[in-house]
C-alpha cells in the first residue's frame, strides 16, 4: 500500500458475530449469510469467516457474485436471490447455484428447456413488498404443479421479504397473514427450507413456527438491533408513543432490546499527509469555504469523496481525540487540529472510537449505506487469526 488509507476488516470478528447469532438463536436449521455487494463491501473472501462462524447456505443478487464466491468456496450452497437470465443456466449450473423463480412466466421458459441437469430452486412470494415474487394462490398452485411433474426441477426452497421491521408498524404482520393466506393448503412443512425473516425482523419477533431458515445480512456484520428504549427521556416518550400504537393497532408483540454482542468489523483509518500552521482569517479549501477562528494548526489527509468520505463525516479521531473536518475534496480532507498532531499519525475515519452508527447518523443513512459508501479505491485490509491480507478491488 502507497496511499496510507484502508479500511481494515476483521474476520475474526466476523466470525464471531455468526457464532453468537447461532448460539443465541439455535433454533433454525439454515442461516443464510447474505454477502451481496461483496459482503456489504466486506469483501468477498469474508464469506469462509461467515461459514466457519455457522453460516450453511449464502445469498447473493447475481450470477456474477455467485461466481465469484466458488473462487473461496467451492462446496457452500448459493442463492442468487433475483432470477437469472436463463440464457446462463449452464454458468449457474456448473457452479451448482440455486435460482429463484419469482413468476409463472418465469418458471414455463425454465419448464420448456430441455434441462440436463436438476436444478435447485426456491419460490420467491411476494407478501407485500411488490419487488419479486408470486402473488396469488392460483399462480402459486400452478407453479407448484409444473415442478412436481418436471424431474429435473427440485423445489428446494420457498420465501419471502419484509418491507419493515414490524416493531410500529402493522405491515409485518399483514406479511405474515398474506404469506399463510397464499400458502393454504400447500404442506410448507414438506418444502425443505422456508425463510422470511431478514436481521432486523429476525431479532425483534419470535421465531415464525413455519421457518426454518433465516436471511442474515447487516446483523453478521455488527448490527444487532437492539434499542436504547430504557435510556433518556426522548427514547423513553418515543418508546411510550410506540406502545400506543402497537395497541391501538393491535400489532403483535415485538422484541426490543436483545443480548446480542456483536460487533462492526469494519473500519477505516488514513494518516496526517501534511501540516500547516494557519493564521487567523485566513480560508481553507475550495470555494474558501472555511475562515480561521483563530490561528490553528490544519492537517491534510489522503482521503476524500472519491474513497467516499466527505466533510458530512464531521470528525476524525486521532489518538482517540475527535477534531473536526472543515474542508473536503476528490482526494483530501483538511481536519483542524492542534500543535500534539504528527507527521504520519494514525487518523481514524471510523473504528473504536467513531463508531459507524454515529457516521451514518449524522449523514442521515444507515450502516448498509456508509458500508456501500466507502469505495473500492481504497485498499482493504483483511485480518485473520493468523495473518494480515492486503487487497486492491
Ligand atoms: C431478499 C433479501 N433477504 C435478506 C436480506 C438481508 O437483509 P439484512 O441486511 O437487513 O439482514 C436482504 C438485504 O437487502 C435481501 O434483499
Amino acid at each position: 500500500m502507497y496511499r496510507k488509507t484502508y479500511v481494515e476488516i476483521d474476520e475474526e470478528q466476523l466470525k464471531k458475530n455468526t457464532e453468537e447469532i447461532v448460539h443465541k438463536y439455535p433454533d433454525y436449521k439454515y442461516y443464510f449469510g447474505v454477502v451481496k455487494n461483496n459482503a456489504y463491501h466486506h469483501g468477498i473472501r469474508v464469506v469462509n469467516s461467515l461459514i466457519e462462524g455457522g453460516v450453511n447456505y449464502l445469498a447473493v443478487s447475481s450470477l456474477e457474485e455467485a461466481i465469484e464466491i466458488r473462487r473461496y468456496n467451492c462446496t457452500i450452497p448459493i442463492l442468487v436471490l433475483e432470477p437469472i437470465d436463463l440464457d446462463f443456466l449452464d454458468d449457474a449450473m456448473n457452479n451448482h447455484i440455486t435460482l429463484t423463480i419469482d413468476n409463472l412466466k418465469y418458471l414455463s421458459f425454465l419448464n420448456e428447456l430441455k434441462l440436463p441437469y436438476q436444478v435447485n430452486i426456491h419460490l420467491k412470494i411476494d407478501s407485500g413488498m411488490n419487488r419479486l415474487g408470486f402473488k396469488t394462490h392460483k399462480d402459486i398452485k400452478t407453479a407448484m404443479r409444473i415442478i412436481s411433474e418436471n424431474k429435473m426441477l427440485y423445489l428446494e426452497g420457498i420465501y419471502s421479504h419484509f418491507a419493515t421491521s414490524g416493531i410500529q408498524d402493522e405491515y409485518y404482520d399483514r406479511q405474515v397473514d398474506t404469506f399463510l393466506e397464499l400458502m393454504k393448503d400447500i404442506h410448507l412443512e414438506d418444502i425443505p427450507i422456508v425463510h422470511l425473516d431478514r436481521s432486523l425482523t429476525f431479532v425483534t419477533h419470535e421465531k415464525l413456527s413455519f421457518v426454518n431458515g433465516v436471511r442474515l445480512g447487516i446483523a453478521l456484520y455488527g448490527f444487532n438491533g437492539s434499542r436504547n428504549i430504557k435510556n433518556g427521556l426522548k427514547n423513553r416518550l418515543r418508546e411510550m408513543k410506540r406502545k400506543i400504537y402497537v395497541k391501538r393497532h393491535h400489532i403483535s408483540p415485538t422484541i426490543l432490546e436483545n443480548n446480542l454482542h456483536l460487533q462492526t468489523a469494519f473500519k477505516m483509518y488514513s494518516t496526517v499527509m501534511s501540516l500547516r500552521s494557519v493564521k487567523k482569517g485566513e480560508f481553507v479549501g475550495y470555494n474558501a469555504s472555511y475562515k480561521m477562528k483563530e490561528d490553528g494548526y490544519v492537517a491534510t489527509i489522503p482521503v476524500g469523496y472519491a474513497d467516499g468520505v466527505t466533510k458530512n463525516f464531521g470528525y476524525v479521531a486521532i489518538r482517540n481525540k475527535r477534531y473536526p473536518i472543515i474542508s473536503d475534496s476528490m482526494d483530501m480532507i483538511m481536519v483542524l487540529v492542534d500543535k500534539t498532531i504528527k507527521y504520519k499519525d494514525k487518523v481514524e475515519i471510523f473504528g473504536d472510537t467513531i463508531s459507524v452508527r454515529e457516521v451514518a447518523n449524522r449523514l442521515g443513512v444507515n450502516a448498509y449505506h456508509l458500508f456501500n459508501q466507502i469505495s473500492t479505491r481504497v485498499v482493504r485490509i483483511h485480518k485473520t487469526k493468523d495473518e494480515e491480507l492486503e487487497i486492491k478491488y
